[in-house]
């Protein structure tokens, strides 16, 4: 029996995931692999009454989803992530563009656009992006990019045509996103296709645009922050709607490592990335901010029930660091969050339950315990799908299906 009020919301099952952002103008310009929807952010306003007058934080902003539904609905907000690309993807989301310029680079950039002209990279790229992107295909990209940075304009106009080329590398890549890693294929498209596939990433961004009545002049800001200690004064939001990475070992910094190390940064700066991100994977040790005493943070007994039920069945040593970790990181969040927000704010927090050898780790439950010693009052846990364990936990352990659920906070 849980100490929190559990509500089902079978009718948000697919607002948990980001498949519906695939068909969503705007959204679908870069999706997250657990991005949520849109359409959680409208349900989550409306049933607070958060409107122009507030103001909301994402401290995970991924792909950007609550930044962008929130200027939907015409609301102030900010998101921060540790990761430029995420940042990125949020800015170009987000901005206020104009149209005829846009739509005057791209006949620009189409003209310069040549592949006999996509000779070798300008510049020695890391290993992995070699490798991913083997022959022909890395000159090409790393000459399609040159193309985009001497296009002129302001920056955001230029960042728009980045994120449609970082959007099309995965067609190409030799290194494929497989659940939380990179799996090596041997075939994939030419360099010959880049063109057209790219062209028809960059001509869908421009129909939503035409298509969009988006509010413009509304206040958004997307940053790159540690969601364990932001930039803000006290009292700053009136609501957080944000998803912090599962504890289910996937790394972004993995998954994305060919896009962050093309686009962004060297492998040095890419592996102090994943140390510094949240330890939701084994290979994070992040610098966390100092505690003001020992006693802020107790480890609550159901995850010492998990972690001990773990070490009896043999768990690796690495996995309960993890779990472990992944909590302490949830507090530090939870507590930052409280800081930033005013009092009576709603925060939710979509988690996903995990399970390692056959054993539990309810995180919406952890999650609402951690969140009141953080000085938050739980109000709800909102289950919104039931998701199935791996096939490999399946066959060893049985049918145990984790739910994946919104907790809901106040700022008493
Ligand atoms: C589950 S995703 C968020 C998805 C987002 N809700 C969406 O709809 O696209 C989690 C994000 O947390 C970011 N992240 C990991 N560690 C972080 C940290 N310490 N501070 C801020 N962001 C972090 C990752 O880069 C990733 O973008």
């Amino acid at each position: 029996m849980s100490k929190f009020r559990v509500e089902e919301r079978n009718d948000w099952r697919c607002w948990v995931t980001p498949k519906p952002l695939g068909n969503k103008p705007i959204h679908r310009w870069y999706i997250f692999p657990h991005s949520f929807t849109g359409e959680m952010v409208y349900a989550l306003c409306d049933e607070w009454g958060v409107d122009h007058n507030d103001n909301i934080l994402d401290p995970f902003a991924g792909a950007g989803t609550t930044l962008l539904a929130a200027k939907e609905k015409g609301i102030p907000a900010t998101a921060y992530d540790i990761s430029p690309l995420a940042v990125l993807a949020s800015r170009v989301k987000c901005a206020d563009y104009d149209l005829r310029r846009i739509e005057m680079m791209w006949q620009r950039l189409r003209k310069t656009m040549n592949p006999k002209q996509w000779d070798g990279a300008g510049k020695p790229y890391p290993e992995l992006v070699q490798r991913a992107l083997p022959g022909k295909l890395l000159g090409a990209f790393d000459g399609l990019g040159r193309n985009i940075a001497d296009l002129g304009g302001a920056e955001n106009e230029r960042d728009f045509f980045r994120l449609a080329l970082l959007a099309t590398l995965p067609s190409f890549s030799r290194a494929v996103a497989a659940g939380g890693w990179l799996r090596w294929v041997s075939k994939r498209n030419g360099v010959l296709s880049i063109p057209s596939e790219f062209s028809s990433r960059v001509e869908r961004m421009l129909e939503d645009l035409r298509s969009s009545n988006l509010h413009t002049g509304v206040l958004w800001r997307a940053d790159k922050a540690d969601a364990r200690s932001l930039p803000d004064k006290e009292g700053t939001y009136s609501a957080v709607i944000t998803s912090p990475p599962y504890p289910n070992r996937h790394d972004y910094t993995r998954v994305f490592g060919v896009e962050l190390m093309f686009g962004f940064m060297d492998w040095e700066q890419t592996r102090r990335l994943r140390y510094q991100s949240f330890h939701s994977h084994p290979e994070a040790r992040p610098e966390r901010p100092m505690f003001s005493s020992n006693a802020d943070y107790v480890r609550p007994r159901s995850l010492a029930r998990a972690v001990a039920g773990m070490r009896q069945k043999g768990e690796d040593r690495r996995i309960i660091e993890m779990i472990d970790g992944y909590f302490l990181d949830m507090y530090l969040v939870l507590r930052e969050a409280g800081r930033v927000c005013r009092r009576g704010a709603r925060l939710a927090f979509v988690v996903g339950n995990a399970q390692y050898r056959g054993v539990a780790v309810p995180v919406d439950e952890i999650t609402a315990e951690v969140g009141e010693q953080a000085g938050l009052e739980c109000k709800k846990l909102l289950v919104a799908r039931y998701r199935g364990n791996s096939a490999q936990q399946m066959g060893k352990y049985g049918r145990h299906p984790s739910r994946e659920s919104v907790v809901v906070f106040r700022k008493p």
